[in-house]
């Protein structure tokens, strides 16, 4: 049974994480993006507080917002990312003003709502302040990302909490798995987002996957073997992008000599062989696939990874189980960079699978499209403009992403050239 005081804890504690998230950045920052394709953080702060306002305040109180002046410039539809730098935004103080107002209104509502079962459809079982919650949560992710990309001297995270390992750089290391009948998807009234319901039920082929997402080191063996210059092993579109960005690399490494370092968060390191490989697109992901003779698992041979248990008849939210992801993935924004492989043999799947969850997104070959018996809820535009626009579903959750939005059925989206996004690889091949 979900009480309004653990509904005002997990408001509390991805507020706690935002305002850490953001806490290094002085009032030109926080106002500044480094790349058009990120939002200035304050946009980000202000968006998260207007939409609390519309569904926490206004929807269950029928109270008018709280400055309806500011909904359409706070509306991510209204206002594109690449509007953002240009339109007139809160400043840095008045997001923080405009986000602990907005609290203070939801938290009397919450004092006054009937959260049981019984309840209508957004607020039954807490619906709407979890998606409130996860709202907040994803845009902590989003933050994370422009952040990365600021110069020196602004944001220093000193973060080094990642489990020891053996290290070395490890090979692809197939598991079979012979499919099978599962349950995909949440169901319904399960308080997740609604591109992840209904569940329902899928036949999956014999396939291989990958136990772990592959490494800086198998990345570095793709990039010796000419990899980036041989255009069998991209799609058309994937060379066509290649050239036009001039990709040589993942997004933020540079060559330094005969080595490769990696800038983030105004940090310069020489990469890791052993660390997971982050910030590939799709299309890189594609063609160190097909360079390995492998391939990306679609979403669903993702999943049944991820949790399909033959021995139990509920699939689990996360791969080990129902206990919590501390110690079992590398998630919640603590690690500020991906695991090495082998680091949490606790949070393996039923499969064989590790770091399903947490460390990077992996991409899938599946383009985003709804389930069967789809229906939006409760707004349209949160997944449903974006289905069958050739976007690729991404999976799993980063180290960057909350506990709250990380879950096997969790689906993420983007466009295939994004490399932004904290997402690398997880190769599948054909049964052998
Ligand atoms: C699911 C990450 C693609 O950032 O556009 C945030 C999440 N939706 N606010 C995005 C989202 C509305 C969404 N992604
Ligand atoms: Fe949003």
């Amino acid at each position: 049974m979900t009480s309004a005081s653990h509904v005002a804890e997990r408001l509390g504690d991805v507020r706690t994480r935002t305002l850490d998230v953001i806490a290094p950045l002085d009032a030109e920052w926080l106002t500044r993006t480094p790349d058009p394709i990120m939002s200035p953080p304050a946009w980000d702060l202000a968006h998260i507080a207007a939409y609390e306002d519309v569904w926490l305040v206004t929807r269950l109180s029928g109270a008018a917002p709280l400055h309806p002046d500011l909904q359409a410039t706070y509306d991510a539809f209204e206002t594109p990312r690449a509007a953002r730098s240009g339109a007139r935004i809160l400043d840095g103080r008045e997001s923080r003003d405009y986000m602990d107002a907005v609290r203070e209104r939801a938290l009397v509502v919450l004092a006054q709502a009937d959260l049981s079962a019984a309840g209508d459809g957004l607020t039954a079982g807490g619906f709407v302040w979890r998606m409130v919650s996860q709202h907040e949560a994803q845009h902590g992710e989003t933050l994370l990302q422009t952040l990365l990309l600021m110069p020196p001297g602004i944001y220093s995270p000193c973060a080094d909490v990642l489990p020891p390992t053996s290290g070395g750089s490890r090979g692809p290391d197939p598991i079979s798995l012979d499919g099978g009948r599962m349950i995909m998807g949440a169901p319904v009234g399960s308080g997740t987002l609604d591109c992840e319901m209904p569940a329902h039920v899928r036949d999956v082929a014999p396939f291989r996957i990958d136990r772990n997402p592959v490494t800086i080191g198998r990345h570095l063996a793709f990039m010796a073997d000419g990899g980036y210059a041989d255009p069998r092993y991209w799609s058309g579109e994937g060379w066509a992008w290649r050239h036009e960005v001039g990709a040589e690399a993942p997004l933020h490494w540079q060559r330094d000599g005969s080595r490769w370092t990696r800038t983030g968060f105004g940090c310069t390191d020489a990469v890791d062989p052993a660390e997971i490989l982050c910030h590939v697109s799709f299309f890189e992901a594609e063609a160190h696939a097909r360079w390995a003779g492998a391939r990306l698992p679609t979403e669903e041979e993702w999943e049944f990874a991820a949790r399909h248990d033959p021995s139990s008849p509920h699939d689990a939210w996360a791969p080990w189980g129902a206990a919590p992801h501390e110690g079992r993935a590398n998630l919640g924004q603590v690690s500020f960079r991906p695991a090495r492989v082998g680091a949490y043999p606790g949070g393996v799947a039923p499969s064989g699978c590790a770091h399903m969850l947490g460390d990077v997104w992996e991409w899938t070959s599946t383009e985003f499209d709804c389930y069967p018996g789809f229906r939006a809820f409760p707004y349209r535009e949160y997944a449903e403009p974006f289905f069958r626009r050739g976007y690729r579903v991404l999976r799993g959750g980063s180290w960057a992403t909350q506990g709250i939005a990380a879950r096997t059925t969790f689906r993420n989206w983007d466009h295939p050239q994004r490399r932004q996004v904290f997402a690398g690889i997880r190769l599948a091949w054909d049964p052998a």
